[in-house]
């Protein structure tokens, strides 16, 4: 039996006030579109509506959530084009990765996806033929991923900074020799170094084995598709929650340079004051900002499906006090967008959810979720990545 090292963990990633308040710049201009508005887009326009708010304006990563650069030299020249489209369409499930497809519940057509790959080829060079690799051992890999990888990139339990190499979407989609390379070469510019060098071939494949050895449940099955239909307000005779949102950190005060004291926006709330109020059965809206695709796998009870990439469901909530909570992944982005556009619609008891769906399933709190979907794993923190705002 294998046994896994202890790890210092921490859940960091989602602590309330992680999340600087610089980042709801990230939010794109207007989010409020439906699928006409998308199928209209070329891949750059796509990109930059679903993208960017976590991998950045020009693909080069870590905008939000540590998410990766999709446009680094080792990364395009290795990585196939079908390898691109699953990425995408079949995400990361358990991460803030969600999956894009239409036959995933997301938001894009096979083209759509096709239009973006595209678009990211058009950053680098194309694949190359790589070096195929020889079978390594698990065994004899075990003690240096543990040494080499751990700290960034976790165990098959826990998501570190960086990839996590175990989520089995990952490893479907991810070759030997595309492993191997990325190991040998590294991703120049990032945290990830080549490890040729410091690790011999044969000490290569062998940690290509121990991460293939990760393995993972298949696929699980998906709960249907939201109809639009799903009630907007939960207990709507309900008495209203009694919330006291936190606001976004003022900036540190120059009381000299004049500058007025910033106004507390009110913007979050946390996971316990929610799981109260449904506890007490108070009357609230409660969206799930993800690709509906994410909805179908695990929700809140009651949370209706607006993703922030068509918002045209955001008409129907009503603007007579009831509060409306707008959750994502981890940390705040996809849903301050929601939140932005309801504030801007006039509806002010709008908040963020602060520590997000997968710290509120992490928890063991209420959740509706497909058959087989566990809660998300822990998430151990070692290190800033490069160009992350922490
Ligand atoms: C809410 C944040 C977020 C959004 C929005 C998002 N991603 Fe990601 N993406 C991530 C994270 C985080 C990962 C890494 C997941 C992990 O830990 O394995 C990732 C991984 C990927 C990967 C795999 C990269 C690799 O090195 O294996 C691809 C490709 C990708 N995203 C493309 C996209 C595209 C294209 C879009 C828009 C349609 C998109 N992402 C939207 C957060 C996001
Ligand atoms: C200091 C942190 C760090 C260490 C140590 C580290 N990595 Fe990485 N690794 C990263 C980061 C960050 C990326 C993504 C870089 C990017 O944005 O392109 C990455 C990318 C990768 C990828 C490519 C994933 C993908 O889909 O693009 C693989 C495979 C990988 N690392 C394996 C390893 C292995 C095996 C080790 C140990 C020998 C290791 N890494 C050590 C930080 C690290």
């Amino acid at each position: 039996m294998r046994t896994w090292p202890l790890l210092v963990l921490s859940i960091a990633a989602c602590r309330p006030g992680a999340s600087p308040p610089a980042s709801r710049d990230a939010a794109p201009a207007d989010a409020d579109a439906g699928a006409a508005e998308l199928a209209a887009l070329d891949g750059a326009g796509l990109y930059g509506k679903l993208c960017a708010v976590c991998h950045g304006a020009d693909a080069t990563g870590y905008k939000a959530d540590n998410a990766p650069s999709l446009v680094n030299r080792t990364f395009l020249e290795s990585a196939t084009d079908e390898q691109l489209r699953r990425s995408i369409g079949e995400g990361r499930p358990g991460t803030s990765m969600a999956a894009y497809s239409t036959a995933r519940g997301g938001p894009l057509s096979p083209e759509a996806i096709g239009k973006i790959a595209t678009w990211l080829r058009g950053h680098g060079p194309a694949p190359i033929a790589l070096p195929a690799r020889s079978a390594g051992d698990a065994a004899r890999g075990e003690p240096l991923y543990v040494t080499h990888c751990q700290r960034c990139h976790g165990t098959a339990k826990a998501r570190g900074d960086a990839v996590h190499l175990a989520n089995p979407r990952f490893l479907d989609a991810a070759s030997d020799p595309f492993l191997g390379w990325a190991i040998a070469k590294g991703r120049p510019g990032t945290a990830m170094a080549a490890w040729e060098g410091t690790l011999t071939e044969a000490q290569i494949d062998d940690v290509v084995a121990y991460v293939r050895a990760f393995g993972g449940p298949p696929a699980e099955p998906l709960l249907p598709a939201p109809t639009g239909k799903e009630p907007i307000v939960i207990n709507p005779r309900g008495r209203a929650p009694s919330f006291e949102p936190r606001s976004t950190p003022c900036p540190p005060s120059r009381a000299d340079a004049g500058k007025p004291a910033c106004t507390p926006d009110g913007r979050f709330v946390s996971v316990d004051q929610v799981r109260q109020a449904l506890e007490q059965k108070r009357r609230l809206v409660i969206i799930d900002a993800r690709p509906p695709s994410d909805w179908m796998r695990v929700h809140i009870p009651g949370a209706v499906s607006i993703p922030y990439h068509d918002l045209s469901r955001l008409a129907e909530v009503p603007n007579d006090g009831t509060w409306v909570i707008a959750y994502c992944a981890c940390p705040h982005h996809l849903s301050g967008d929601v939140v932005d556009a309801l504030r801007k619609r006039g509806v002010r008891h709008a908040a963020i959810l602060d520590e997000g769906i997968l710290e509120w399933h992490r928890r063991g709190y209420p959740v509706v979720t497909a058959p087989g979907v566990e809660p998300p794993p822990k998430e151990s923190r070692g290190l800033s990545m490069p160009g992350s705002p922490r």
